[in-house]
């Protein structure tokens, strides 16, 4: 076993099942040495996490609400103490407006997918920070329907564009508390989230035809991108997006 996240304790939102992209990120974290506690979103994931979490804790967090985001960090400060990292793989818009096109889109949409895919960093690096030692970490998951029209992707890639913007605001604010904040633009990969997006199979196949190697990228890969940027060999790397899509974004 490696070592790089040895005495490290992370936080990780955002695990629904064992296609998710947090999950990915948890066994490469734990892997690396890490000591992991998991939150999730509401009792129906946490009796589907139950069957495959080990004895990793669990924390309830549904973000939509400044008030539980609160909760779960001072649940997580009496029972943890102090912090290393947090990883926030939260993403959520409703099926009419991830449907119906950018042009459709009504304002309770518009601000349901802000709100839980973007606005929920602010809260969750607000609260965490201050659990966060110095030299702490913040890794949020982005895509790059943030800067490009990618077919269906719709108001998912707006909320990826404000979520971005946040992340490199976030990066200024807590420099000088030493606490990093970076994005991995991860490749597409079929998780639960994908599979809410209209003709998620193309959009898929639209990306996997274009790694460098015809494979998608992994969780696992994704995972290890984000245990480096939680790692103290990324310590001069803030405000960055990380693009882990086997090079589907030069192309
Ligand atoms: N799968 C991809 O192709 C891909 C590519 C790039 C970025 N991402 C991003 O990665 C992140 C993780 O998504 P994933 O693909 O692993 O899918 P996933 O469905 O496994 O994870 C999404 C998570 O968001 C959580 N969530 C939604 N609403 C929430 C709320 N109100 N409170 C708390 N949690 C909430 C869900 O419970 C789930 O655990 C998302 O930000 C997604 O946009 C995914």
């Amino acid at each position: 076993m490696s070592s790089l996240l040895e005495g490290k304790k992370i936080l990780v939102m955002g695990v629904a099942n064992q296609r998710s992209i947090a999950w990915g990120c948890v066994q490469a974290m734990q892997s690396q040495g890490a000591t992991v506690i998991l939150t999730y979103q509401n009792d129906r994931i946490k009796r589907s996490l139950a069957k495959f979490v080990g004895d990793t804790p669990l924390v309830e967090c549904d973000v939509s609400e400044d008030e539980n985001i609160a909760k779960a960090f001072k649940v997580i400060k009496n029972a943890f103490g102090t912090l290393d990292g947090i990883v926030h793989a939260i993403a959520f818009a409703d099926k009419e407006t991830l449907e119906g096109g950018v042009i459709n889109t009504k304002k309770e949409g518009f601000n349901l997918a802000q709100d839980v895919s973007a606005y929920s960093l602010i809260s969750v690096a607000r609260y965490g920070q201050k659990l966060l030692k110095n030299g702490g970490s913040i890794v949020t998951l982005t895509y790059f329907g943030s800067t490009r029209a990618i077919p269906n992707y719709n108001m998912m890639g707006v909320a990826k564009a404000s979520l971005e913007a946040i992340m490199r605001y976030l990066a200024s604010d807590l420099g000088e508390k030493s606490i990093r904040v970076n994005a991995i633009s991860a490749g597409a990969i079929k998780t639960l989230a994908v599979t809410g997006i209209k003709e998620h199979g193309k959009l898929l196949k639209l990306s996997r035809d274009r790694t460098v190697d015809g494979l998608s990228v992994t969780t696992d890969e994704v995972g290890n991108a984000a245990s480096f940027l939680m790692s103290d060999l990324s310590t001069g790397i803030t405000g960055d997006i990380l693009y882990v899509d086997k090079g589907v974004h030069l192309q």
